[in-house]
Order: structure tokens, then sequence, then C-alpha cells
């Protein structure tokens, strides 16, 4: 599903923030991303969910070459991707249905078909009941499970978080990443870039190890 070779990230005015990545991510993985400040967790990421296109090398996501993408590809491809951040992104003068609504309104569904998606999303984290608050009258934690359920609204086949728990404390983070582990179960792919190490020693998951923009064998 996901192939690098060989691939560099440079930045305007910056040094490589990626040096020589290569890797394999197939259909239904698990997979933690970790390492050091700056060790461009954010960029592999963010080439992942096509914000960003490598310098050099190859990038293939469902066989297709990312930098080859013609723009209906790359709008297909990015449907099927859903992403949770660390600030959670949510728009604070929309209420939690419009937030978690937004993604669908580009696509072509009835409304009634928006509404159960939307539902189904908010059920799924447990927070069916706050559809007319707005984001600012929430806690950290049930904002980022907003977050979730806007990023799994689509159905997305892969879905990327970046530092998703790194504003909750332990418990709220549990949570959160409970829920990435069962959307896995239920066969997404699962990319969760963290600094977190307890949460990464509590899941026998695999790990890629970044530094200074290399993948670090352990
Ligand atoms: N838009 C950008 N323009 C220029 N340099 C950038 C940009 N984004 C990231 N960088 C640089 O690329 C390198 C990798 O950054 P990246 O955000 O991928 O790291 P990270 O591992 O996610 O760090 P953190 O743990 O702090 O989130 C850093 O040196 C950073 O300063
Ligand atoms: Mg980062």
């Amino acid at each position: 599903m996901i192939r690098a070779f060989h691939i560099y990230k440079y930045y305007q005015g910056n040094q490589s923030a990626l040096i020589d990545i290569n890797l394999k991510i197939d259909k239904g993985d698990f997979l933690f991303v970790t390492g050091p400040s700056g060790a461009g967790k954010s960029t592999l990421l963010k080439l992942i969910y096509l914000r960003e296109f490598p310098s050099s090398g190859q990038l293939l996501i469902d066989d297709k070459n990312t930098l080859h993408l013609k723009r209906r590809e790359l709008e297909e491809l990015r449907r099927h991707i859903g992403v949770v951040f660390q600030d959670f992104k949510l728009i604070p003068y929309l209420n939690v249905y419009e937030n978690v609504a937004l993604p669908l309104y580009i696509s072509k569904e009835p409304e009634f078909r928006i509404r159960q998606r939307v539902f189904s999303a908010l059920d799924y984290v447990g927070l069916v009941h706050k559809t007319e608050k707005f984001p600012p009258q929430l806690s950290g934690g049930e904002q980022q499970r907003i977050g979730i359920a806007r990023a799994i609204v689509k159905n997305p086949n892969l879905l990327i978080a970046d530092e998703p728990t790194g504003n909750l404390d332990y418990e709220r983070a549990l949570e959160i990443m409970n829920m990435l582990v069962d959307m896995n179960t239920r066969g997404t792919t699962v990319i969760v870039a963290t600094h977190n190490t307890e949460m990464i020693k509590r899941y026998s998951k695999p790990v890629l190890f970044l530094r200074e923009g290399r993948i670090e064998e352990r």
C-alpha cells in the first residue's frame, strides 16, 4: 500500500528533513513513528497524507507514484486518508456536527447519508450528545475525539495521527490510542507519530525510529 524508495525531503533554506527513507507499510498494518524533535516524523507523515511531496526518491501509495499524480488521482487518494492532529484543528465557530461533516460536504452525497455518517462517527467516539456544542466548549480529550470522528467519517482506509495525544493527560491519551488501535483491528491501516514512549511500550506494535531525518535501525 505504501512504499518509499530512497526518499529525500528538503525544505527551502533548510537542510534535509528526510534522508534516504525506505519503507513498506502494508494494508492493515499499524506503525508507530518516533524519534526526537526535528527528526522528520511530521514530514514523513505529510508525505504520506499528500500534504508535501518528496524532493527526490519515490513514494508509492496504492502503486501510484505521488510525484506523478493527476489532480483527480490526488483527490481520490486523499479521500481515503483521514488525519488526526496534535492541536485538533477543529473550527471553533462550527459546531461539533458541522466539524465532523466538513470532509463530506465536498462529496456529492445526499444530506441524509451525511447525517448517517456523522452520527455513526460521533457514536464511535461516544459524543453523539455533543453535536450542538462548539469546540471551545469541550475538554481537550473530547476535542480530540471529535478530531477522530472527523478523520474516520469518510471511512478512510488509511488513518494518520501526528502526536494525537501530545496535549492530553494519560487517561485521555489512552482513550485516543485505544480508538486508533481499535480502528486498526477493524482493518484500517494506522500510522501514529508520537514522543510518548510509555504509549509505545504499552502496545506491542512495530516502531519506526527517526533521527536527524534518517531511519535508525534498532
Ligand atoms: N515547512 C517547513 N519549512 C522549513 N523547514 C521545515 C518545515 N517543516 C519542517 N521543517 C524542518 O524539517 C525538520 C523535520 O521537521 P519535522 O516537523 O518533520 O520534525 P518532527 O520529528 O515532527 O519534530 P517534532 O517532534 O518537534 O514534531 C526540522 O529540522 C524542521 O525544522
Ligand atoms: Mg512533528
